[in-house]
């Protein structure tokens, strides 16, 4: 194409004009991998926008990228700002001004084609909605849609509103409510996108459609006469009640905790009698609103600020190299180590894989083959990929085959003696500069190094089974642990596309212990008494994926049993039996339930239909009380994890409250609307925060005491994560 190039703010967005008349808008924000919704790009692409309106010689024009996605979304820096900075009206003026350009690209008397040619997510995805026609790529990677709900806010930039005249109420809604993303191939089938090509067919079929495009088709349904949304009409009883269906729907799934799924449902609905210029503007306001709870302060947070932090590995030490990663080993070929195997041939490295014998090994690799066929059929991965990945992996019962190895995770029994062994053999051929890792989930690191030869090269690297499913790794520095490994250990995690967070070395390290608390509080709970469904309920209602007793099965009561047992051999006089350590020791020694993998723990899981609380469980635990209010037994689930990281951030075992909270939410699940564990106690405030400990101390024990250290920090108002206050609006 000959023709003009034009830039538009600071070079974010390009304008061409072909020979044709027709325009191609490129978004291509320098220095930044993706492009993003900011003060910026908008004015940049409001600019290009009023040229194409302006100048007579243009006919159309198709908005697309120069990155390998479209557009992300808003720049998250830039959103968590206005969150924390803006009054409500500074905000509600944004948020309108982003609505009307794209208002005048959907009203406009020129085409506009939004050329999708990768990802395009949010307000990303919100401006290609309002475009005449959109165009995806066959790409199995590339998503669309709206994911706003996942981080607590809703779409604020037209996406309610058009998903709901676009798609119709009932399958607009589950769409929003849980923010999915959809491929090209199904947002075709949804309606969402018009068309999906080849990627290097994109910009010509963009071309054909804006030649051929009739003055009809640059009219939207919506802004045509007699205009009614597909599908269910609310004003009828049969619309009525299917609201009311979605509500409570919606409501037992997130019971509660998250407002932006409440304003979704209300958006939709009033939007829908009413024109969509005052539907937008509803949106508007809901969104305004939402950004600004602390729920949605807090997740952004989480996702925007604390998550791409670890990613960039922020807290890697500074003064060593990076050194490539070229071939490691794993000493295990069981459930962990295989899922370990398959992760890091899929990023590239080699592998060598180790058991027993060989034929243990080659277990452990029939793993990544069920795994890559899995992804074949799915179309994620190409036959010749899935052979390359396979290939990468090497089993063996041969140590020797280790020499060369960057880096060797250990993944075999979790049995101290057997783990020194395979250290041993492991250091005989590895070169001086190589680390060694260990998976283990319940022994101390500094305890395990005392078996190596170079305890300054030995460090935990804590995977969260399933392996393949889990984001985060969780780094143990042992007490010799040097900065070298540390820095091995981050680089390797981030190459395989894990979230690394780093911790010191504990009993049960950052997030076995916290999480354990959750677990033991449910057990205890049930040990004074409490009805055991009530409890769970609990659970559920506090935003854990999970309910607690529940969860002890899924675990295993057993496992939880041995891991107690061993604790009390450890630690000897100093550990402390419970209530709860003596009902988990009767369940499995007396009534030998050990679990859900059993069929039998604190839930029977008969071969036809769904689990249910064993109904002798009630029997084992003292008296029934009186049921406590349920909002009390959910404060007490969040508090009593909360109150541990804070312990372990005092103990120096967390150094970074982003870390504490991002291990939470990805690690075991916590309470996801809360940001986190310490987000929770800002949430709640650090002086009530304390008070609320020292009530749930006089009622239920001392476990709730809070320390000096905290009772310093609720006195002076620290938060965990300083901010700015929300400016009254
Ligand atoms: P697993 O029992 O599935 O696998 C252990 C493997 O080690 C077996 O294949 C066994 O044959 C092999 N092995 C035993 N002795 C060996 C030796 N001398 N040389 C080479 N291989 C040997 O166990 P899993 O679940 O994979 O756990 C492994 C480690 O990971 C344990 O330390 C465990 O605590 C830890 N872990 C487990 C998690 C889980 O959810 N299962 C989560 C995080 C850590």
């Amino acid at each position: 194409m000959t023709g003009v190039t034009l830039e538009a703010g600071s070079g974010s967005v390009m304008l061409r004009i072909g020979d044709d008349g027709i325009a191609e808008i490129v978004w291509d924000l320098p220095g930044r991998s993706v492009n993003v919704l900011n003060p910026e790009s908008l004015a940049a692409f409001a600019a290009a926008v009023d040229r194409v309106l302006g100048d007579p010689a243009i006919r159309g024009a198709i908005v697309t990228s120069a990155k390998s996605g479209f557009i992300a979304g808003a720049d998250h820096a830039w959103l968590s700002a206005l969150a924390a900075g803006a009054t409500a009206p500074e905000l509600l003026e944004t948020v309108m001004g982003v609505q009307t350009l794209f208002r005048r690209i959907e009203k406009a008397s020129k085409p506009f084609v939004a050329a999708l040619n990768g990802t395009a997510r949010a307000g990303g995805f919100e401006l290609a909605l309002a475009c005449h026609y959109r165009i995806g790529v066959d790409d199995a990677n590339a998503r669309v849609g709206l994911p706003e709900a996942t981080v607590g806010l809703m779409p604020g930039a037209g996406g309610s509103q058009r998903y709901l005249r676009m798609l119709g109420v009932m399958a607009a809604m589950p769409l929003l409510l849980e923010g999915r993303l959809l491929a090209p191939g199904d947002a075709l089938k949804a309606g969402l996108i018009d068309a999906a090509v080849p990627p290097g067919e994109l910009l010509a079929a963009a071309r054909r459609w804006i030649g051929a495009a009739k003055p009809d088709a640059l009219v939207k349904r919506w802004d045509k006469p007699g205009f009614v949304p597909p599908g269910v009409d609310p004003r009828t009883a049969q619309g009525a009640n299917a609201f009311a269906a979605a509500h409570a729907l919606q409501r037992k799934r997130s019971q509660g905790n998250y407002p932006a799924l409440d304003a979704i449902q209300q958006v939709v609905y009033q939007g829908w009698v009413v024109p969509l210029d005052v539907a937008l503007k509803l949106e508007a306001k809901y969104f305004v609103k939402i950004l600004r709870t602390p729920v949605a302060r807090a997740m952004m947070r989480t996702h925007f600020i604390s998550l791409p932090r670890a990613n960039k590995l922020a807290r890697r030490p500074v003064d060593v190299a990076e050194r490539g990663i070229a071939k490691i080993g794993v000493l295990g070929a069981g459930m962990m180590g295989a899922g370990i195997a398959h992760v890091t041939a899929a990023a590239g490295i080699a592998v060598v894989l180790i058991d027993r014998d060989q034929a243990l090994a080659a277990r452990g690799k029939d793993h990544t083959q069920r795994q890559c066929q899995a992804a074949v059929e799915k179309r994620r991965l190409t036959p010749a990929e899935a052979d390359r990945v396979l290939g990468r992996i090497t089993p063996t019962a041969d140590y020797a085959a280790l020499a060369g190895c960057d880096l060797v995770i250990e993944a075999v029994f979790e049995d101290r003696a057997l783990k020194a062994d395979v250290t041993g053999q492991a250091e005989a051929v590895l070169g001086a500069d190589a680390v060694f890792a260990s998976n283990t989930s319940t022994l101390p690191i500094s305890g395990l190094a005392a078996a190596a030869r170079r305890p300054e090269r030995f460090i935990g690297l804590h995977f969260f089974s399933p392996v393949e499913r889990m984001p985060l790794v969780e780094i143990i520095r042992g007490r010799q642990t040097g900065a070298a490994a540390l820095a091995r250990a981050m680089d390797f995690v981030r190459r395989i596309g894990k979230t690394p967070i780093v911790v010191n070395d504990t009993r049960g390290f950052y997030t076995s212990r916290v999480f354990a608390t959750y677990i033991d509080e449910g057990v205890l709970m049930l040990a004074a008494g409490i009805a055991p469904a009530l409890i769970e309920n609990a659970g559920r209602s506090a935003g854990m994926p999970v309910a607690p007793l529940a969860l002890c099965d899924e675990v295993s009561l057993e496992l939880i049993h041995k891991v107690n047992r061993q604790t009390a051999v450890d630690l000897g006089p100093a550990f402390r039996e419970t209530a709860a350590t003596r009902l988990i020791a009767r369940m499995v020694e007396r009534e030998g339930r050990i679990g859900k993998r059993a069929g039998r723990g604190f839930y029977d899981y008969p071969a036809e239909g769904r689990k249910r609380l064993w109904p002798d469980l009630a029997g084992l635990a003292g008296a029934r009380v009186p049921s406590p209010p349920i909002a009390d037994l959910k404060e007490r689930l969040l508090a009593i994890q909360a109150l541990e990281a804070a312990r372990c951030v005092e103990e120096g075992v967390i150094e970074d409250a982003g870390d504490a909270d991002i291990g939470a939410v990805l690690g075991w699940g916590f309470a996801p609307w809360t940001g986190g564990p310490l987000s929770y106690i800002d949430m709640v405030g650090p002086a009530a925060f304390v008070a609320a400990c020292e009530r749930l101390a006089a009622r239920h024990g001392e476990r709730f005491v809070p320390s000096a250290w905290l009772k310093a920090r609720g006195e002076q108002g620290d938060l965990f994560h300083p901010m700015i206050a929300t400016k009254a609006s």
